[in-house]
């Protein structure tokens, strides 16, 4: 609470929660005038204000701390008799704090809309993707090397494969991408990167590390995590044209009760941190609020594609981290990462030898309700010596398996169809045919198939678009036993 004369508009008294807020002793209070915590223009609207009759009980106000802090305040003005004389009681309240976790959920909910409607562009888009790269490969593997065709099918291809790439980011973003997260060690990562890195920023760019020891583990994709490490660094480089300095840093972090309640989507608990600093150009407010907005970039067209730090807020999230950036124009960029801490060993799977032999002869169960990738499929397995019975829904599914005697080694089926779910077949028919190995196929996983986004390590899937030498590599390792979640083609 502070008093203050209408007339000469001076501070006359405050009390001990006004000192604490604003940084003022009760004398130096004694000394100011509104303006000083208002500022000029502030305290003009403000005066006006008051003499209206028809002024709400309370309103907002902006002012400034002593060391010219903004604070948001909310202040009801009550008449008051104050050493004899009328003058005017502000009880104020801040909601500095309110007004950051409410811009910071406008933000998350933001985010969260143009995720759902990348993600389902994405989506359809795998599967279109999936048909025009599979095609023209097979279009281009049919004709001979001269024939002036084959060239027309390669481009296709290409560009296909462009456009792959791209959905790639948007799911990425969307956090509909499927994670293969194994137990890594961060400093590890980043030192097998370092060399990619430093050509990544040229000369005049100093990399330096700052990696703790004794880091904590992190479950994580480790080719996501690459992407993130490289996106930010690109970002890093791009802001320092004139050279400059890139650093590295790990550690195990810790974060409060305190600082979840500030951060929108932000649980206490043991992290570890991995920041990627620079010392370019900075930014001002209007970009640090949309900077993880896909296709928002500052960079001239040609130049940006506005898809980095989405893709870098998607994978991040997706792995239960947080982001948060840290930056003002001139004074360079902090952009930290978070990641959840676990205490388990790192493991490092041995790399498996590449399959030659990728034909067979098996018979395969193929379920997939779009038409066009049904039979992209159904086409490239029976060219490889497969048997292949078909099903465009599950339910169709298990009447083609009933009234087929012989084995079925295999069932190949696309996660996400209407009414009945690729998983839900898949648990149906392990009752029917026990020894029936499983491959899913998906442009994304969701939420009613596997609850975060992350595969069960047992599953083994392959993600749309694929294209035809991809699928035969995969089925060839799932019938052999090698399946896991890696993806062949990789
Ligand atoms: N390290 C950085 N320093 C300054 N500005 C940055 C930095 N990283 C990102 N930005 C700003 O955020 C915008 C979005 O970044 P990003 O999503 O990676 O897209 P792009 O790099 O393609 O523009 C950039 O255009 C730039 O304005
Ligand atoms: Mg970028």
């Amino acid at each position: 609470m502070w008093i203050f004369d209408p007339g000469s508009e001076r501070i006359l008294e405050a009390n001990a929660a006004a000192g604490a807020l604003y940084g003022f002793s009760p004398e130096e209070f004694r000394s100011l005038k509104l303006a000083d915590l208002l500022g000029e223009q502030e305290s003009h609207r403000f005066m006006v204000e008051m003499r209206n009759p028809a002024r709400p009980a309370s309103s907002v106000w902006r002012q400034r701390t002593s060391s010219g802090r903004a604070i948001d305040v909310e202040m009801a003005i009550h008449e008051i008799d104050f050493l004899g004389r009328k003058a005017r009681l502000a009880v104020l309240m801040d909601i500095t704090g309110r007004r950051q976790l409410e811009d910071q959920l406008r933000q998350a909910q933001k985010m969260e809309a143009v995720g759902m409607l990348a993600g389902g562009v994405a989506h359809d888009f795998n599967n279109l993707l999936t048909i025009i790269t599979g095609y023209s490969q097979l279009i281009a593997n049919s004709l001979l090397p001269g024939d002036p065709n084959r060239q027309s099918a390669e481009q296709i291809m290409k560009a296909g494969e462009r456009a792959a790439a791209l959905t790639r980011q948007l799911l990425a973003f969307s956090r509909r991408q499927v994670l293969q997260p194994r137990i890594l060690e961060l400093n590890q990562l980043v030192h097998s990167l370092a060399a990619m890195l430093q050509r990544l920023i040229g000369e005049d760019v100093d990399l330096r590390l700052e990696l703790r020891p004794e880091l904590g583990r992190v479950s994580a994709d480790p080719g996501q995590l690459e992407q993130v490490l490289m996106n930010l660094t690109v970002n890093a480089r791009d802001a320092m044209p004139k050279g400059g300095a890139l650093t590295i840093e790990t550690a195990n972090v810790d974060l409060d009760e305190n600082y979840a309640s500030r951060h929108i989507g932000v649980r206490p608990g043991p992290f570890v941190l991995l920041a990627v600093s620079d010392t370019g150009v900075g930014m001002d407010e209007a970009t640090r609020m949309r900077l993880f907005e896909p296709f928002f970039t500052t960079k001239g067209s040609g130049k940006g594609t506005g898809l980095g730090l989405s893709t870098v807020f998607g994978i991040v999230k997706q792995s239960g981290g947080s982001v948060e950036v840290y930056s003002e124009p001139g004074r360079g960029t902090s952009v930290k990462v978070y990641l959840p801490r676990i205490d388990q060993a790192a493991i490092t799977e041995p790399e498996q030898a590449r399959r030659k032999t990728r034909r067979g002869t098996e018979t395969i169960l193929l379920v997939e309700d779009d038409e066009m990738v049904r039979t992209l499929v159904r086409e490239t397995l029976a060219r490889d010596g497969y048997g292949v019975l078909e099903a465009s829904d599950p339910i169709e599914a298990r009447e083609v398996a009933a009234g087929y005697t012989g084995q079925i080694h295999l069932l190949i089926t696309d996660v996400i169809m209407p009414k009945v779910s690729g998983r839900a077949l898949a648990e149906q028919m392990a009752h029917i045919r026990p020894d029936m190995k499983v491959l899913y196929m998906s442009g994304y996983t969701d939420s009613a198939v596997v609850a975060t986004g992350i595969l069960q390590k047992e599953v083994a899937f392959l993600q749309k678009p694929f294209t035809p030498a991809a699928l035969a590599e995969k089925v060839r390792d799932v019938l052999e036993g090698n399946g896991k979640t890696r993806q062949a083609g990789e």
